[in-house]
């Protein structure tokens, strides 16, 4: 097998779904875990274990993650296969290890109109309680990834700081955090968007190889954005199956890059992901068919230049 040039973090499951109103089957969700994995994807991020008052669709998380199959996943899971799960607080963290999750993912915001939106608290809230899931998942032995949400826009405070993205990526690596993505929740990034963070970050002593992109597509402009980041050193990317995807709690937000378009993007340039684009292709359309979703635009050039 070719050594990935670049990871995808496939976070369908969680994002991908999170925001669609009607409830989807449990066995649909297990399902389309398997087919990602199958289709080659080493990290992908389970589902949520939030309150589920404010994310209805993911309140089955506990039977995804007792299901016999995700089970095995899990308890197989090694270095070159990670499931986070994400996490607001301690509650979270502990359903997430009693069901023998091995990783976990945090979140805060660069903003402080999405912070109370999201998580209802301000941002420095936000962070000591992620630094608290954070010192409690590395005590009992398993692997923390940060988000940072609202990179370039809060849809309720406007343009962002990139001071306060560098005050929280700092934080999360210093509470743990093996990687910290950078999540553009809004999609309001552009290439030279992209070029300008990374590079402050980068001059603020940030290193690349801590950092991931998280990029939503509402403006179509979610691949260009990876590909810019790509070309300024960060060699980890989030992306969802179909481009499903959004947060609730950003509004007019779209769904995140599609993982179709990643690959196929990143595959034609002779990068390697690991990731079979055949397989993806027939997940992506399998779920958003189910879904009623549009799906992937790539998907369909996979069909056409076979
Ligand atoms: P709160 O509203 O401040 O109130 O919640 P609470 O802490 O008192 O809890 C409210 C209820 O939720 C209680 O239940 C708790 O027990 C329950 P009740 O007694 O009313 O029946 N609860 C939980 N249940 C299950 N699991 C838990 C949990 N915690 C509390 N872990 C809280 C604060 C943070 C919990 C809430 O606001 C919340 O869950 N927010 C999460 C919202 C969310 O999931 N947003 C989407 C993910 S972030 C995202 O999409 C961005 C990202 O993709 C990157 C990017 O694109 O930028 C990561
Ligand atoms: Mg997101």
């Amino acid at each position: 097998r070719l050594i990935p040039e670049v990871r995808i973090v496939e976070v369908g499951p969680r994002d991908g779904l999170q925001s669609i109103k009607n409830a989807i089957p449990t066995e649909t969700k297990i399902e389309l875990i398997h087919r990602l994995r199958k289709a080659g994807l080493r990290a992908i991020e389970l589902t949520s274990v939030v309150s589920p008052h404010r994310i209805p669709q993911l309140a089955d998380c506990q039977q995804v993650l007792a299901d016999p199959t995700i089970k095995l996943l899990l308890a197989n899971e090694q270095e070159d296969l990670r499931l986070p799960v994400l996490v607001p607080n301690t509650k979270g963290l502990e359903i997430a290890l009693s069901h023998d999750v091995k990783e976990v993912a945090v979140f805060v915001s660069a903003t402080e109109g999405f912070s109370k939106a999201n998580i209802n608290s301000t941002v420095q809230q936000g962070i000591e309680k992620a630094r608290t899931v954070a010192q409690k998942a590395i005590e009992a032995g398993i692997a923390v990834r940060g988000y940072v949400s609202c990179i370039f826009v809060d849809p309720y405070d406007g343009p962002t700081k990139p001071s306060s993205v560098l005050h929280c990526v700092k934080e999360l690596i210093d509470m743990g955090c093996y990687e910290v993505s950078l999540g553009d929740t809004t999609g309001a990034g552009t290439p030279a968007k992209v070029t300008s963070l990374v590079r402050f970050l980068e001059r603020n002593g940030i290193p690349l190889d801590q950092l991931a992109g998280h990029f939503h597509d509402t403006y179509g402009q979610g691949a260009v954005n990876v590909l810019q980041a790509y070309l300024c050193g960060i060699r980890v990317f989030d992306s969802s199956v179909g481009g499903l995807g959004g947060c609730p709690f950003a509004p007019g937000a779209k769904g995140n890059v599609s993982t179709e378009d990643l690959v196929f993007m990143f595959h034609n340039a002779g990068i390697n992901t690991g990731v079979d684009l055949a397989k993806l292709a027939e997940s992506g359309r399998w779920i958003t068919e189910r879904l009623k979703q549009p799906g992937s635009r790539s998907s369909q050039c996979v069909r056409e230049l076979r």
